[in-house]
C-alpha cells in the first residue's frame, strides 16, 4: 500500500481515493476499448462521487444509471446523454422520464409491463424511446450469491421463453424503437472466460431471435462484473480488462452496423479507494482481542451485507522502527451489532489506540452504500492529487 499520510485536520472514518490509479485504469481501458472496438459505460451506482464520474467521463466514457439521480449526475459530470444508458428492474415513471427528456442511447426494458409503460410515458412526451431488452440469460455467474442476477430465479430481465410476449407488445409500441440485447449477469466474476463465452452465446442467440423477426439490432451490451482482487489488492490494482475484452471481441460476431458495449463498475473504481479509520480500543478479552476502529458497517455495508472480505493493513504500524510480532485480531466496528466486524482472526502487527488502519478496496460500493445508521457522521472524502 501506498504511503498514505492524512493532512492536518482531516478526521477519520475519511474515504480516500488513489486518482493516479483511476487515471491509470482509466487510460488503459480506454486503449483496449478502442482496440477491441468495445463501448464502456461505466456503472455509477459502484461510485457516485462527482470527481470519480467526472473522470471517467474525461476518458470518453459512457454511463450506466439506475434512477433519475443517476442521470442527473451523469449529465452534471459531462457524460453525453447519448452515451448514457439506463437499467434497474424497478424504474419509477420519474426515472424513465428523465431518460426520455434527455435523450439517452438506450433504455435497457427488464420486462413486458415496463415496456407497456415506456411506450406510454413516450406518446405522452411525443418522443420515441429507444430500447433494449434485457435478457436473463439463466447463467451462473460463479460469484456470491447476493450479487448474482443472471439466473432464472432471479428478479432481473425477460427469459428467452418470454419473448414471444414481449415482440407482441413490441409490435403494438409505436413510440418505442428496439435497438438491442443487453444482459448483466452478476458482480464480482472472476472466471471471466466460461462466463463470458455462455453470456456472449446467449446474446447473440437472442438478438438473432429478434432480427429473424425484422428488427435491426444496433447493440449488445453485456453488462458489467468484472471481478476484482480482493485478498491481494497490490498484486492486481488494474483488473483483468483484456481477458474480459478479449472474451467478448472474439465471442460476438461484429456485424454491419451493430456496436458492443460493457458497464463496468467495481472493476474500474475498487482498487482507487480506500476507507481509512482509526482504533479506537484494543480491546483484551479471555477469548479474542478485539480491534474497535471509528469505522463500522454504515460507511461500507460489503461485509456485514454480504460477508465480504477486504485487506486490513495497520499504516502507522509500518512507520514504526521496530516491527514487533504479529497478532490475531477480530477487527470490527463501533455498532452495536455483531454483523459489524471487518475480519476475523486477522494477522497483523501489535496495534495500539489511534493507529491509522487502511481498509483496502473500498472504491467500489462502499461510500455509494454508506448510510446513517446510529446517526454517525459521513465519512468525508479526500483524494491523492489534493494532498500535498
Ligand atoms: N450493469 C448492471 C445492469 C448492474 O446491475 C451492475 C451492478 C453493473 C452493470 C455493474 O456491475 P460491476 O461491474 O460493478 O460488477 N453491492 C454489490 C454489487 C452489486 C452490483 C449490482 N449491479 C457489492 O458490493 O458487491
Amino acid at each position: 500500500m501506498r504511503d498514505i499520510r492524512l493532512p492536518q485536520g482531516v478526521q477519520t472514518p475519511v474515504y480516500y481515493y488513489d486518482m493516479d490509479l483511476l487515471a491509470t485504469t482509466a487510460a488503459k481501458v480506454r486503449s483496449l476499448s478502442e482496440q477491441y472496438g468495445i463501448h464502456i459505460h461505466y456503472a455509477t451506482k459502484a461510485n457516485e462521487d462527482a470527481r470519480i464520474v467526472s473522470a471517467l467521463a474525461a476518458e470518453g466514457f459512457g454511463a450506466d444509471c439506475v434512477s433519475a439521480g443517476e442521470l442527473e449526475l451523469a449529465a452534471a459530470c459531462g457524460v453525453k446523454p447519448s452515451a448514457v444508458v439506463l437499467s434497474g428492474v424497478g424504474k419509477s415513471d420519474e426515472d424513465i422520464l428523465c431518460a426520455l427528456r434527455m435523450g439517452i442511447g438506450a433504455i435497457n426494458v427488464e420486462s413486458v409491463q415496463e415496456l407497456y409503460v415506456v411506450n406510454a410515458l413516450a406518446a405522452r412526451e411525443g418522443v420515441t424511446a429507444k430500447v433494449c431488452i434485457r435478457v436473463n440469460p439463466n447463467i451462473d455467474a460463479h460469484t456470491f450469491k447476493y450479487v448474482t442476477s443472471g439466473l432464472n430465479v432471479n428478479k432481473f430481465g425477460v427469459s428467452p421463453e418470454e419473448f414471444d410476449e414481449f415482440e407482441h407488445m413490441l409490435s403494438k409500441c409505436s413510440n418505442v424503437k428496439f435497438i438491442g440485447v443487453q444482459m448483466h449477469l452478476g458482480s464480482q466474476i472472476r472466471d471471466i472466460r466460461p462466463v463470458f463465452e455462455a453470456a456472449c452465446r446467449k446474446a447473440v442467440e437472442a438478438a438473432d431471435w429478434f432480427a429473424a423477426k425484422g428488427y435491426a439490432i444496433c447493440m449488445i451490451n453485456l453488462g458489467g462484473g468484472l471481478g476484482v482482487c480482493y485478498e491481494d489488492p497490490d498484486s492486481e490494482l488494474i483488473p483483468d480488462f483484456e481477458q474480459w475484452m478479449l472474451t467478448i471481441s472474439r465471442n460476438i460476431p461484429r456485424r454491419e452496423g451493430m456496436t458492443i458495449h460493457i458497464e463496468p463498475g467495481r472493476a474500474l473504481v475498487a482498487q482507487c479507494g480506500t476507507l481509512l479509520s482509526r482504533v479506537l480500543f484494543v480491546k483484551d478479552t479471555p477469548a479474542k482481542t478485539f480491534l474497535v476502529l471509528d469505522a463500522g458497517m454504515n460507511n461500507l455495508a460489503r461485509p456485514a451485507f454480504y460477508g465480504a472480505f477486504h485487506k486490513i493493513e495497520n499504516l502507522s504500524a509500518m512507520q514504526r522502527p521496530m516491527l514487533e510480532n504479529d497478532r490475531y485480531y477480530d477487527v470490527v466496528g463501533p455498532s452495536r451489532q455483531s454483523a459489524d466486524t471487518w475480519g476475523k482472526g486477522r494477522r497483523m502487527p501489535l496495534s495500539v489506540r489511534g493507529d491509522l488502519i487502511a481498509i483496502r478496496s473500498a472504491g467500489a460500493y462502499g461510500q455509494a452504500m454508506a448510510t446513517r445508521y446510529n446517526l454517525r457522521p459521513d465519512a468525508q472524502t479526500i483524494y491523492s492529487d489534493n494532498i500535498k
